[in-house]
């Protein structure tokens, strides 16, 4: 067992990552891989070595889930509204590090400070205080059955979770099962991302302060190695993951194997969709928003797929990638910087063959926007400029997979009906949005288009209190809401009382 590292909120992010190297968090604890070995973690920005993560396997796995097993047993029995208040203590500490969790998110992934890590920090704690405060929620019903049986429902959880994460939102989207998992009375083992094992595993030490030991718990490591007998592991009555949709087929197998349920949040291709009556200027801000440039294009929302109507189409390209180009691509902990480093080597690669592939199609043309930083100390970093394209059809590789990058495709549309064809033409159906001033024409298009959430006028990241997840490949069951913890973190069980 090593030493819990920093108990005050550090802002040296370099020392934080050092410290919390060669960790995973079992039992209230920091302790290393049984293994003993450990993986790499590199700043994206420049390359440096900033940390090594414990690399979990199955032992590691067996020993978080025995804890939190354990811990599960106590955790249910105390009120919920005290499980939700101890959620919301943590909603606090988490506020009180937002500018440390900041820094170390931006250090690992690359996102840049002002414009993406600040905000999902602040999220985290947003997140946790709406779940912390709906302990009292948790209610069953009185059923009609017989006079003299009182017949009711009370919610239960279902015990252990494993929670697979990925890292381009890490934090935010561990929130999104934790939370709901831990008010519901079920304990949590999460499997960090690879690429962004540190923030997460600092969120364990502030939330251990206030949590029972045990209750939550996280393993670094590999997937295959580490995330699939989590999945596997016979005390897991439920997973919820999100990342690819490949890895989250691999992870529903192996769920169906054992009968359990899973939630699934995967990718998207999502569309967003502009008549030539929108408000032209909010909406080409809007599509900056929507592409989430400044998150690099890495994100399952990201509007990857932009149809405007022709009349104004050449004006909203021009109008687009003019403030693409005045976006500022830098050091990811610079104030100034809005765009930051793509997370990975590979994710860099996979990027980087999907520009190349549009560039080289007849016919369509890409425009490289922004500008790579000049600052030597970054001439390592991972930073791929911003790409529009045109002129691509609908079977393109670029136009029907998801790039997780920052690459948009725009086409022109001449009337509703064809756009909503073409919009609802993919495998992915997570969000779209529309953007008009005619709202007899956006309503239309919400109620049509295939996507589990669909935003007129603006294009918001997940939100609490708001349900959130996609239909066909783009997953299965729902986040961030009441529904979802009610349906996918307990199961209702049904008493009858006979007083005849
Ligand atoms: P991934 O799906 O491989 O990884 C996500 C998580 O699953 C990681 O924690 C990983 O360790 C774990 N994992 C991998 N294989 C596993 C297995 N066999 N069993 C259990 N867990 C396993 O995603 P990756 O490789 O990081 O990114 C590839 C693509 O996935 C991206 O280009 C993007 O298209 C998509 N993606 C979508 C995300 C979303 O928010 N929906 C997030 C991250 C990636
Ligand atoms: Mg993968």
């Amino acid at each position: 067992m090593l030493d819990r590292p920093f108990q005050a909120p550090s802002l040296d992010q370099h020392a934080l990552a050092r410290g919390l190297s060669g960790h995973h968090f079992i039992g209230g604890h920091f302790v290393s891989a049984l293994s003993g070995r450990t993986f790499a973690v590199h700043n994206p920005a420049t390359g440096e070595l900033v940390a090594q993560a414990a690399e979990g396997d199955a032992a590691d796995v067996d020993a978080a889930v025995t804890n939190a097993a354990i811990a599960q047993k106590t955790w249910a029995r105390l009120p919920a509204r005290k499980r939700g208040a101890m959620v919301a203590q943590c909603a606090g500490l988490i506020r009180e590090h937002v500018e440390e969790l900041a820094r170390l998110i931006a250090l690992e992934t690359g996102k840049a400070l002002r414009t993406e890590s600040r905000v999902e920090a602040n999220t985290v704690a947003d997140i946790l205080e709406f779940y912390g405060g709906l302990g009292s929620e948790l209610k069953g019903e009185s059923v009609p059955f017989a006079p003299e049986i009182l017949s009711v429902t009370v919610r239960e959880p279902l015990g252990v979770v494993g929670a697979i994460i990925p890292w381009n939102v890490p934090m935010l989207l561990m929130a999104l099962k934790i939370a709901p998992a831990l008010v519901a009375g079920n304990t949590v083992v999460v499997k960090s991302a690879e690429e962004a094992p540190l923030t997460v595993l600092r969120i364990c030490e502030l939330m251990g302060r206030i949590l029972p030991p045990g209750c939550f718990n996280m393993l670094s490591g590999y997937g295959p190695e580490c995330g699939a007998p989590l999945v596997s592991h016979p005390k897991i009555r439920k997973v919820t993951f999100t990342g690819s949709a490949e890895v989250g087929r691999i992870v529903s197998k192996t769920a169906a194997d054992k009968l359990i349920p899973v939630t699934l949040e995967l990718g998207g291709k999502s569309p967003m969709i502009v008549f030539a009556d929108c408000e032209f200027d909010t909406t080409v801000g809007g599509a900056i928003t929507s592409m989430r440039f400044t998150r690099q294009g890495q994100s399952c929302t990201a509007a990857s797929r932009i149809y405007v109507e022709r009349p104004i189409f050449d004006a909203f390209v021009d109008a687009l990638a003019a403030k693409v180009d005045a976006m500022v691509m830098g050091d990811p902990l610079d104030e100034k910087t809005d765009i930051g480093t793509i997370i990975s080597r590979e994710q860099f690669d996979k990027v980087q063959r999907y520009i190349d592939e549009g560039l080289s199609t007849k016919g369509a043309s890409g425009r490289a926007c922004s500008a790579l930083p000049a600052d030597p100390a970054l001439k390592k970093g991972l930073f791929i400029r911003p790409h529009i394209f045109t002129g691509l059809s609908n079977e393109s590789r670029l136009v029907q997979e998801e790039i997780f990058g920052p690459v948009t495709c725009i086409f022109p549309f001449d009337d509703a009906e064809a756009v909503l064809t073409a919009a609802n033409d993919s495998e992915y159906s997570l969000a779209a949005s529309v953007w008009t001033n005619n709202l007899r024409v956006a309503m239309s298009l919400a109620h049509r288009l295939e996507a589990g959430l669909v935003q007129i006028n603006q294009n918001l990241v997940v939100q609490a209190n708001l349900s959130y997840g996609g239909v066909k490949s783009s997953g299965l069951g729902k986040e961030a809401s009441l529904e979802a913890m009610l349906e996918h973190f307990m199961h209702k069980k049904t008493i009858m009382v006979n007083y005849q």
